[in-house]
């Protein structure tokens, strides 16, 4: 049987300076777009709201497409979307304790969203929630692709300084999809921890749960986190324990061990050179025949089983109810 592959790269390039005379504009306003990308046997769907993967469509090992990302059919339906469905997010994805943080001596707080207070994904209003410039698209070409421009305004969600954000993504006929994110901030520093933040089925975005799909992950070790979701500070070895996906193992063989699913950040082995990419993790799906592998430059990675979704109405008024429809 002839495997799909379909390579993710990801690629985050942080930038943190002081630039002279940078002078603050009028928020532009622009309109929602979706824009398609083809090459070979991958097809893509992009918005600008959230700089999302609305879809990728990509063969099974009969040769049949289906589409592998969960979201909605309409670029409108991200407005309403409190999953985070295909979006880029930011300004610091995950959960910063009590909102607060200090930096160069100086107290910041910013605008809690979770619990009433912490700060979950950057906040609402901010990257996965506006609708980002499309700066270019080049299609009809071999390696299609669509940039995405956004300028955060300095105090968004209480955030310092301004910074400027932008997300690549290309398709290439080999099936690979590559998304690079950089930012620079404009005058002063600012903490930044962009991520994309897809749901993956290999199985198809309507084929029920992801339970039976098998996960590699290339790390020895998880950040623990308190029982508000909130990293100890410190490292723990998966070797023996539920978390261990160092040799593939099936998605579901484990996770009952967990109240709600998977939600934890793997450190990823290697260096920590943004220049490198480095292996990270590899997802089959033996149903359709789908194998996934995803490259990076980042020194972790988030495995979520979608373990809060619930009664969300997808694509082709597709109900996700089921807890766990996904990996992202
Ligand atoms: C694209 O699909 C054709 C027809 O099924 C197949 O022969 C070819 O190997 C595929 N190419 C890639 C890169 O998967």
């Amino acid at each position: 049987m002839d495997k799909l592959c379909l390579l993710l790269s990801l690629l985050l390039v942080g930038a943190f300076g002081f630039v002279n005379g940078g002078k603050s504009k009028e928020k532009k306003i622009f309109n929602v777009e979706v824009i398609e990308l083809k090459t070979g046997n991958i097809s893509a769907k992009f918005t600008n709201y959230g700089a999302s993967v609305m879809s990728v469509i990509v063969p099974d090992k009969n040769g049949k497409p289906g589409d592998i990302v969960l979201g909605y059919d309409s670029p409108d339906a991200y407005k309403n979307d409190e999953t985070y469905f295909g979006n880029v997010v930011g300004r610091v994805a995950n959960r910063i304790r009590g909102g607060k943080f200090s930096l160069n001596g100086k107290e910041y707080q910013l605008n809690p969203n979770e619990n009433g207070n912490h700060l979950l994904h950057g906040g609402h209003g901010a990257l996965a929630d506006v609708v980002w410039e499309v700066k270019k698209v080049k299609k009809d070409v071999a390696d299609p692709a669509v940039l995405f421009s956004y300028d955060s305004p300095d105090g968004e969600n209480g955030f310092p300084g301004e910074v400027k954000v932008t997300v690549r993504y290309v398709l290439r006929p080999d099936n690979r999809l590559r998304v690079t994110m950089k930012a620079k901030a404009i005058k002063q520093p600012t903490p930044l921890n962009l991520v994309q933040h897809t749901y993956w089925n290999l199985g198809n975005h309507d084929s029920g749960d992801i339970l039976s799909e098998e996960l590699q992950l290339f790390a020895n070790q998880i950040t623990p986190v308190d029982n508000q979701q909130i990293p100890t500070g410190k490292l723990e070895p998966v070797k023996g324990t539920p978390y261990d996906f160092l040799e593939s193992r099936v998605i579901g063989s484990r996770i009952n061990q967990f109240p709600g699913g998977y939600d934890i950040n793997y450190v990823i082995e290697g260096p920590d050179d943004p220049i490198r990419m480095k292996k990270t993790a590899i997802v089959k799906d033996p149903r359709s025949g789908r194998v996934m592998k995803l490259t990076s430059n980042q020194p972790g990675v988030q495995f979520y089983t979608g373990n809060l979704l619930k009664d969300v109405k997808g694509k082709g008024e597709w109900f996700i109810r089921l807890m766990r429809d996904s990996v992202c």
